[in-house]
């Protein structure tokens, strides 16, 4: 995947680029070879405008001796073929040949159009040098007649050379080009292909469930951005499933516990009336007996099942706190009377401090009681006999603070995150004994937050527990 990409990129971008190497190479060398023609021939005819100039006079004169070594010196720093030619069209000098043994001139081409216009030109085969020439010829006149004519020649394989060589330079240069696009090239696409393989690789990972996979992000481009996003998706995802998991374990654990908790009470109940049907049911006074047990039990199921529905009906989306004002003095003085019995049973005391005068809160009456009876009722129930219990309320900053505290056993540091889980309880058996189901906290502390309270609790092993909510005074 990762290669057919690169491949597909660095392909398209060699072909662009080879394309435009080749078609500016073509029309470069195109014009290159047109100036080089063009110059070539400028020079040549400058060449010749300026040796007729230092010929002028010896051409006048007919002096063939000055003529000859003169241009024999000026062709070997010229570095092109000399001719000159008398009017006649008879060779007077030649740098190639002896003129002696040359044709007369006068039918060139280039000599033609020189003797008419002042200069001319010709490209035509050489016969003398065995290639292809390009001659300048210009007529020299001194007194107002023509003198004779300077014409220069240049070998056309010269030419052909020096344009192959700007060719050869020009394509070298593209070449060069070419390659240093093709690296560059490469490099970019795979600094966009790579981070691409990488986001491929995480968003497959999540797709087959694995949300542990992070990508760096290196940029800021869009690419980056990308890569973030992919990222914060993975955490978002996982948090999600996470919770769904968490709930899903939630639920299966309160449905086995519910189950369990029914199913003890429930246990004993029919044996306690298999009991009685096998024949017991005749002994009156364990008759009696077992139907007292039967009836502890059946008590504890309503419990159960009673507090199962006041705990989904706090849960459920519809949930309303009937919110009107109320005495919370009077609530815990209340509270406090219901159980006199059981603290007198106990030998426990209960203490109440009540700070301030004005106590009254806007809050669900009937819900808040619940919450007082089962806090005291823990600290009765889970705290030694002859203890002592402290309800305080105190007033400040419009919040109640409400605590409900007890010497008994306390409760350990692993245990105290745990107590307001549905149905957790530190010590099954103790708990059933005094009739728990470890219902009451959560209850307990469903009831404060939807109050817009909080709960917290305190403990120490040996020393006490104590537990703390604030409630809003409206
Ligand atoms: N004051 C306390 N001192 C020591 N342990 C306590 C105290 N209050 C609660 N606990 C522990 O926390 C557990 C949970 O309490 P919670 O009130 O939720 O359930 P419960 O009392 O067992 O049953 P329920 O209140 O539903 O009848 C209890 O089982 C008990 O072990
Ligand atoms: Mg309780």
């Amino acid at each position: 995947m990762k290669h057919g990409l690169t491949r597909k990129f660095v392909g398209a971008f060699a072909l662009v680029v080879l394309l435009s190497v080749l078609i500016l190479n073509f029309f470069v060398g195109l014009r290159l070879k047109n100036y080089f023609e063009v110059k070539t021939a400028e020079r040549l005819r400058s060449n010749a405008i300026l040796i007729s100039n230092i010929l002028r006079d010896d051409m006048a004169a007919r002096d063939r001796q000055a003529i000859q070594e003169m241009t024999a010196e000026l062709a070997r720093s010229l570095e092109v073929r000399i001719t000159i030619i008398g009017s006649d069209g008879r060779v007077m000098a030649d740098t190639a040949q002896i003129p002696g043994e040359m044709d007369n001139h006068s039918e060139r081409l280039e000599m033609k159009r020189a003797m008419h216009g002042g200069t001319g030109e010709s490209i035509r085969y050489s016969d003398t040098l065995q290639y292809s020439m390009k001659y300048v010829a210009v007529a020299v006149e001194s007194g107002g007649t023509v003198v004779g004519f300077v014409r220069l020649a240049l070998s056309l394989e010269d030419l052909e050379q020096q344009i192959q060589v700007i060719y050869r330079t020009v394509l070298i240069g593209g070449l060069v080009a070419f390659v240093c696009v093709l690296v560059v090239g490469t490099i970019i696409t795979r600094g966009i292909i790579t981070p691409i393989t990488e986001m491929t690789e995480v968003a497959q990972a999540i797709s087959r469930g694995d949300f542990s996979k992070r990508l760096k992000v290196k940029s800021t481009d869009e690419l980056g951005v990308l890569a973030q996003s992919l990222n914060s998706m993975a955490d978002e995802l996982r948090l999600t499933i996470d919770d769904l998991r968490r709930m899903d374990k939630v639920r299966t654990d309160f449905v086995a516990n519910v189950s369990h908790e029914l199913k003890t009470p429930l246990t004993s109940i029919r044996g306690f009336i298999e009991t009685l049907e096998d024949g017991a049911l005749e002994d009156k006074a364990n008759a009696r007996r077992f139907l007292a047990i039967i009836k502890k039990h059946a008590n504890a199921l309503s419990n159960i099942t009673d507090d199962l529905l006041r705990l989904s009906e706090l849960e459920s989306v519809e949930a309303r706190i009937e919110r009107a004002p109320f005495d919370l003095r009077a609530l815990v003085e209340e509270v406090a009377s219901g159980f006199a019995l059981a603290l007198e049973e106990k030998g426990q005391e209960l203490v109440k401090s009540l700070k301030g005068d004005d106590f009254t809160v806007e809050a669900d009456r009937q819900r808040m009681e619940q919450v007082m009876l089962n806090l005291v009722d823990n600290a009765i129930n889970y705290s030694p006999a002859g203890s002592r219990i402290r309800v305080a309320v105190e007033l400040a900053d419009g919040v109640f603070k409400i605590s409900v505290e007890d010497n008994g056993p306390g409760i350990s540091r692993e245990h105290l995150s745990r107590v307001f889980e549905r149905f957790y309880s530190v010590d099954k058996a103790r708990s059933r004994e005094v009739g728990g189901t470890g219902l009451g906290l959560s209850i307990v502390k469903h009831t404060v937050l939807m109050h817009k309270g909080e709960i917290s609790m305190d403990s120490k092993l040996g020393r006490g527990t104590t537990v703390s909510f604030t409630l809003p005074k409206s």
